[in-house]
């Protein structure tokens, strides 16, 4: 068999009610347009999904990554549902709709985008990872975790097939450049950078030579940040990962470990608050609590020539139960800082602001002082 592409491209086009959960008619919408693709052999097979106000369209085929015809399909998907979100006065319907005119590929234009080309193996699970209300740096935790972490990923130390460790594909999303790094030996430096998680962003793994094809990606995370892309503040960059588990990779469980932490990212409420990461069932993605906490869903396949067995909803799994609890402290513990940072982000990372209007109200009421 052909190398197969799975494509996980999302938007939020509307949310119901408010930026809570995504309306089930705008899952029958993606459900109407992509099934007849699935007849006419463009797509192998697909999977409509949500996670908060985010529609998550996962799908396979043989046209490889960036394809036009893939990203064009998304594409007419979103607009398509936008119209009934529009109809049904949905909140913030077309949200992530940046452009009128789609020129080929989906990427800048709203929807965020995670891809994996590969040779499909004997026995292929893979997890496709949804967040809502935080931004793409949210996954470097877990993903460097998961594939650089021995405390985390016990294979790293036990199996040969991973004691070699992975290449990390790290993105400057601001300089917009990227470099090539390997674990474990330049374990310290890839630190210094995915650790300041909102300027550098894990957007892939590779294997280092060995059972699996080097040039063939393990994970793929996406990295829009929707505001960069717009230039001012349109809506949140919630991001979505595809990982690819067992056999020379990360085991299933393994993938799913660094996530019982309900680790501390950025984006919540108004894109603009810091709070813990809460790993759920689907049918609990729906952050209501202050927008959130942030949320994450996990739906895993095994993949059969293309086709999507599954999902499972992975955190739907009393083992997370303590962690949900501790996610629930620790929000109460960062709401009562109110406006305070580091509840409130720094003012640079801010989603929504007041100061410059402020500040130029107080005007010369700021006078000079000595030090
Ligand atoms: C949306 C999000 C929400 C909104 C908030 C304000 O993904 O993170 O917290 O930012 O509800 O939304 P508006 O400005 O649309 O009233
Ligand atoms: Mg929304
Ligand atoms: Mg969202």
């Amino acid at each position: 068999m052909s190398k197969i592409t799975i494509s996980l491209i999302k938007a939020d086009i509307g949310g119901w009610p408010g930026h809570s959960s995504v309306h089930p008619a705008l899952m029958e919408t993606a459900e109407s347009m992509l099934a007849p693709e699935k007849v006419s052999g463009k797509l192998i097979d697909f999977r409509i999904m949500a996670v908060g106000d985010d529609l998550q369209l996962l799908m396979s085929h043989t046209l490889g990554a960036d394809n036009p015809e893939i990203h064009g399909l998304a594409w007419e998907t979103f607009l398509k549902g936008t119209e009934k979100a529009k109809e049904l006065k949905l909140y913030g319907a077309g949200q992530d709709i940046l452009s009128d005119a789609f020129s080929g590929n989906i990427k800048g234009m709203g929807p965020g985008v995670a891809e994996l080309e590969f040779e499909e193996r004997g026995a292929e699970p893979l997890i496709a990872f949804m967040m809502d209300k935080t931004e793409p740096g949210a996954f470097n935790l877990p993903i460097f975790k998961m594939f650089a972490d021995p405390f985390n990923t016990a294979g790293l130390i036990i199996d040969p097939g991973l004691h070699h460790g992975f290449i990390l594909e790290i993105w400057d999303i601001r300089e917009h450049k990227r470099v090539f790094m390997n674990s474990p030996e330049e374990m310290y430096d890839i630190l210094a950078l995915v650790g300041a998680k909102s300027r550098y962003v894990i957007k892939r793994v590779f294997p280092k030579p060995g059972k699996l094809p080097e040039d063939e990606p393990v994970a793929a995370i996406s990295t829009e940040k929707l505001y960069q892309i717009a230039g001012k503040y349109v809506g949140k960059d919630d991001p979505v990962a595809l990982v690819r588990c067992q056999s020379g990779l990360p085991a299933l469980g393994e993938v799913l470990e660094p996530f019982s932490l309900g680790h501390l990212v950025s984006g919540w409420m108004r894109g603009s608050h810091n709070g813990p990461l809460m790993p759920c069932a689907f049918g609990d993605a729906h952050p209501t609590r202050f927008d959130g906490p942030p949320r994450v869903i996990a739906a895993g396949f095994q993949i059969a020539n293309g086709t999507f067995v599954g999902p499972v909803d992975l955190f739907d799994d009393p083992a997370f139960d303590d962690t949900r609890r501790r996610v629930g402290e620790i929000t109460d513990y960062m709401r009562r800082h109110g406006p305070f940072e580091p509840h409130r982000l720094p003012l640079e990372e801010m989603e929504y602001t007041t100061l410059p209007d402020i500040l130029k109200l107080l005007g010369d009421r700021f006078a000079d002082v000595e030090q």
